[in-house]
């Protein structure tokens, strides 16, 4: 199971704030029926609408073949196109699974980076996947026509064809007709679903099934999150509470958020929830800024801020009970170097001591703190996660009186970009 609690150093329930924010939330907080204007960028919703027993075993059997033919297996496109996926592969990387290696050459729009995309290829067997929304987007357009001259250097024109698979909307762009006329295989990238939403469509569940993880169980996962939200259980009611609870806080002044982990393997699952807040929060000139905090080597580092410095940040702890492998600590060939006290123990009981030191020192502190429990790091945990998860940020949107879905502040920057590469604006 998931569970979100609130480690309490302000005393908000029963405040005049949180019965006034509640009392305003009830209208806002009924999202299907109250916002119509969003039923477009609300398919994520409905998990089985993208992903029901037939299309995941179609995924698995492409997944399958790519295993089989391919040694790398690259995701062309940027932010929520390939943000979903990451997340999932990395935080499940701790169990060391075999498989093609996932790489993402569509991150920065650099030369040097490109080039050791390539050493790192070496020469292995690669296919590809261009994931994008709106083929406008100048990452996944740059990379996907590199790599195209690329793959067709390295393999027959037929074969080259075959290691590029497309995921557009189908029908809006070129990348949909370009699948058409060249024969690429092309999984739709839902019309109804925004990028960092759509983990839960062949957008994330291809990359995901290719890189060996149980897509069956990701999806179980998130439809039992799903399941708890339509009988209004206690996952829905905890996620409530913390979409409430951010914003009473963001009104007290705390602006900023830190996503708290304390295994590095977590930390692209971190990037996409601060992709998911950023983005969906972030705009008409509010939001809570959404960050990472990765301990311990951080709490060496910003720590010190978190702990005593200006009052402005509240922490979520994301922690995974069952550990993520272990090893025990040895006597040290009987040396006297001052750590006698840890013989014998695991490491994860030392890290597990840093995370609850963590915690109290921090939430007693005056640093609010939430801590987000997942039983152990798997696929279904993931699933029910990050379901919760875009449903408290859509949650948290509507109380901030924010579209969720848009990101106009995006938009801005890649106008200007046109401008400067093709002399107008789009
Ligand atoms: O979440 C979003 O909507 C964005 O982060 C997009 O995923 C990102 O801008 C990439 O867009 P596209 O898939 O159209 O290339």
């Amino acid at each position: 199971m998931v569970h979100i609690r609130y480690v309490n150093p302000y005393d908000l329930w029963g405040t005049a704030e949180w019965e006034l924010l509640q009392s305003e939330m009830n209208d806002r907080l009924n999202p299907r029926e109250k916002c119509p204007g969003y039923a477009d960028s609300t398919g994520w919703l409905d998990v089985q609408k993208w992903a029901d027993r037939k299309q995941l075993d179609e995924i698995d059997a492409l997944a399958q073949e790519i295993r089989q033919q391919s040694e790398v297996f690259a995701v062309v496109g940027i932010g929520g196109s390939n943000q979903g996926a990451r997340a999932i592969i990395d935080a499940c990387s701790w169990r060391e699974q075999e498989g093609p290696e996932i790489l993402y050459p569509a991150l920065y729009l650099s030369a040097a980076e490109y080039r050791k995309f390539w050493k790192n290829v070496g020469n292995r067997s690669l296919t590809i996947d261009v994931i994008a929304k709106n083929f406008k987007t100048l990452e996944p357009g740059t990379f996907f026509r590199l790599l195209r001259d690329d793959l067709s250097r390295r393999y027959p024109s037929e074969e080259a064809r075959s290691r590029i698979i497309v995921t557009p909307t189908l029908g809006l762009d070129a990348l949909d007709s370009l699948g058409r006329e060249e024969g690429y295989r092309t999984l739709p990238f839902p019309e109804d679903v925004g990028g960092r939403y759509a983990v839960f469509t062949p957008v994330g569940l291809l990359p995901v099934a290719v890189a060996g993880c149980d897509i069956h169980a990701l999806i179980q996962g998130a439809m039992d999150a799903q399941a708890d939200f339509e009988q209004e259980g206690s996952l829905s009611r905890e996620v409530r509470q913390y979409a409430l609870c951010r914003n009473v806080l963001y009104r007290k002044g705390f602006g900023i958020e830190a996503s708290v982990f304390f295994e590095p393997c977590l930390q692209s699952l971190g990037k996409w929830w601060r992709q998911l807040f950023g983005e969906s929060e972030g705009k008409d000139g509010k939001g809570i800024f959404p960050t990472i905090l990765l301990y311990t080597e951080e709490l060496h580092s910003l720590g010190q801020y978190v702990q005593d410095g200006k009052r402005q940040i509240m922490e979520t702890f994301v922690h995974v009970r069952k550990p993520m492998g272990n090893l025990t600590i040895g006597n040290g060939q009987g040396l006297q170097d001052g750590f006698d006290y840890l013989e014998g123990r695991s490491l994860y009981d030392i890290n597990e001591a840093a995370y609850q030191a963590t915690l109290r020192a921090h939430s007693e502190g005056g640093v609010p703190c939430h801590v987000i429990e997942l039983d152990s790091m798997d696929e279904y945990h993931l699933g029910m996660y990050m379901y919760a998860m875009m449903r408290a940020c859509y949650e948290s949107s509507l109380i901030l009186g924010v579209n969720p879905f848009d990101q106009p502040g995006v938009e801005a920057y890649k106008q200007e970009m046109f401008r400067i590469l093709k002399g107008r604006e789009e």
